[in-house]
C-alpha cells in the first residue's frame, strides 16, 4: 500500500559543492510504495495522483534520504568515547581486546543489534562497517540488517601480524574466509561483501597480495581499508614496506587500489597519492569526530573536493565518538573551518547522504529523494530542543533553520526513520 509523507522534502538534483546549494530541492510530499520512492512533488498533485495513499503529515519537519555512514566498526560500539589515547595506542589498549571478544557469536549478535538500534535512533538507514577477523561477526552484522531490511555493506578484517594472538588470520585463511563469506552475502537482498584488510602495518605482502587477487576476482565488490591517519602511523608504514614510495603504494603494489576502493580518513596525502586516488576514482572516507578524538589531523575536504575527489561522510564508530551523522556534520564543518574553508549546509546534508551513497557506488539506490530509489527516508524536528528551537525561530531560509540542527541535533531531532518504506521510528 503507497503512503504519502508530507513535510519539507529535501532532496539534491547534483552535486552542492559544484553546483552550489540550488543543487538542493524542496518538495512538499513524496510517495512510497513496495520499498522505493515513486513520487516526489506538490502535495496537491500527490493527493490527486494517490488518492488510496495513507497520508502521513509530518507539517514542518524536514523529510530527507536516511543518513548513509561510509566507514564504522560495529564491533567497537561497546567501546566508544574511550579516553586519552592516539591510534596506536588506542587499538591495543581498547579495541584489539574488545575485538576479541566478537569471538563469541553471541556477543557479536549482541553488538550487532545494539549497533543497529543505536544508529537507526540516529536516522541512519546504511552503514559499511568492518566486522571483526572472525567470520561470525560478518553473519551477526548481515543477519541483524537483513531482518531489517537494511541496505548495508561489511566484511571480515583481515589481519595476519601486528595484531595480538587470537585476532590474527593468515594470508589463505583471509582470502578463503573473505571469498566463503562473499559468496554467502553478497547481493543477498540489500546486502553487500566489501573486501576488508584493516591497514597495511596489520597485514603481511602474501595477505595483501591475496586480497588483492580476491579483489581483481570479484571487481563489483567493494574494497576497505585505511589510509594516512596519523603521523607515527605512516612512519610505521615506511618501516614496513620500505619499497614503497607513499602509503597508498603499500595498497598499489597488491592490487589494493581502484575504482571501489574506500580509503577511510586519508589525512596526511602527498601529491603522488591525491593524484592516482584521483585517476581511479577511488573514494575517500572522511571520519571528523574521529580524527579530533584521536588526534589525527585535519582533513582537507575543500582541497580534495576541489581536486575533483570522490568524498564520503562517517563516524568511525568507535574511533569516533558519536553515532550521529549531526554530530558527524558538525564536526566536519568545523574540521573544515580550521582549514579556512566554511562547509554549506547544503554540502554537509549532501555529504551525510548522497555524497556517501556516492562513494559506496550506490547513489542509484540510496542517498537521495527520487522516484525508483529506495524509500529509506527520515524526518527531522528543526526544534528538537529549546536551544535548538530558538535559534531556528529566527532562520529566513531553510539552511538557516537547519543549520542549529547540524550543529546541536542529536536523536531527539530524529522523529521518523522509514526503511524500505516501512516506519521503524
Ligand atoms: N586504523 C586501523 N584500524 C583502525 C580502527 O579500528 N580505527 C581507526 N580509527 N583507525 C584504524
Ligand atoms: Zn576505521
Amino acid at each position: 500500500m503507497a503512503e504519502l509523507i508530507l513535510g519539507r522534502v529535501l532532496h539534491f538534483k547534483a552535486d552542492p559543492f559544484e553546483a552550489g546549494p540550488d543543487a538542493a530541492r524542496v518538495d512538499e510530499g513524496v510517495v512510497v510504495a513496495d520499498g522505493h520512492i515513486r513520487a516526489v512533488g506538490a502535495a496537491d498533485a500527490l493527493r490527486r495522483d494517490w488518492p488510496q495513499a495513507k497520508v502521513t503529515d509530518m507539517g514542518g519537519h524536514l523529510i530527507s534520504a536516511g543518513f548513509v555512514d561510509a566507514h564504522v566498526h560495529y564491533p567497537q560500539t561497546a567501546i566508544i568515547a574511550s579516553w586519552g589515547k592516539r591510534l596506536i595506542d588506542w587499538l591495543n589498549t581498547y579495541t584489539f581486546p574488545e575485538e576479541m571478544r566478537l569471538a563469541d557469536p553471541a556477543y557479536a549478535q549482541t553488538i550487532a543489534t545494539r549497533y543497529l538500534d543505536l544508529t537507526l535512533a540516529e536516522g541512519t538507514t546504511s552503514v559499511c562497517s568492518y566486522a571483526t577477523i572472525h567470520p561470525a561477526s560478518v553473519d551477526a552484522l548481515m543477519q541483524a540488517a537483513q531482518a531489517r531490511g537494511q541496505r548495508i555493506w561489511t566484511g571480515k578484517t583481515c589481519m595476519d601480524r601486528n595484531a595480538p594472538e587470537g585476532l590474527r588470520d593468515t594470508a589463505q585463511s583471509a582470502h578463503d574466509d573473505s571469498a566463503a563469506l562473499l559468496a554467502k552475502w553478497h547481493g543477498v537482498d540489500r546486502l553487500s561483501y566489501v573486501i576488508t584488510p584493516r591497514f597495511s602495518p596489520t597485514s603481511s605482502p602474501e595477505q595483501l597480495e591475496a586480497l588483492g587477487a580476491l579483489w581483481a576476482a570479484h571487481p563489483d565488490c567493494l574494497m576497505q581499508t585505511h589510509l594516512s591517519e596519523q603521523i607515527d602511523e605512516i612512519a610505521w608504514v615506511r618501516g614496513l614496506f620500505p619499497e614503497a614510495r607513499d602509503y597508498l603504494d603499500t595498497y598499489e603494489r597488491f592490487g589494493l587500489l581502484g575504482t571501489g576502493g574506500l580509503y577511510g580518513h586519508a589525512i596526511h596525502l602527498e601529491p603522488r597519492e591525491i593524484c592516482r586516488l584521483r585517476e581511479v576514482d577511488a573514494s575517500l572516507i572522511h571520519c571528523p569526530t574521529s580524527n579530533t578524538f584521536i588526534g589525527s589531523g585535519l582533513f582537507d575536504m575543500g582541497g580534495l573536493k576541489t581536486a575533483g575527489l570522490r568524498i564520503g561522510l562517517a563516524t568511525d564508530t568507535g574511533g569516533g565518538s558519536s553515532f550521529s551523522m549531526l554530530r558527524t556534520m558538525a564536526a566536519a564543518y568545523e574540521v573544515a573551518q580550521l582549514k579556512g574553508r566554511a562547509l554549506h549546509p547544503a554540502e554537509l546534508w549532501w555529504l551525510a547522504t548522497m555524497g556517501s551513497a556516492q562513494a559506496l557506488r550506490a547513489g542509484h539506490q540510496i542517498g537521495n529523494i527520487a522516484p525508483g530509489m529506495e524509500a529509506d527516508l527520515i524526518a527531522v524536528d528543526l526544534g528538537s530542543t529549546p536551544a535548538i528551537a530558538q535559534a531556528s525561530a529566527r532562520a529566513n531560509t531553510l539552511w538557516q533553520a537547519l543549520f542549529p540542527t547540524i550543529m546541536m541535533g542529536d536523536d531527539r531531532a530524529i522523529s521518523a526513520v522509514w526503511i524500505a518504506g516501512a516506519r521503524r521510528k
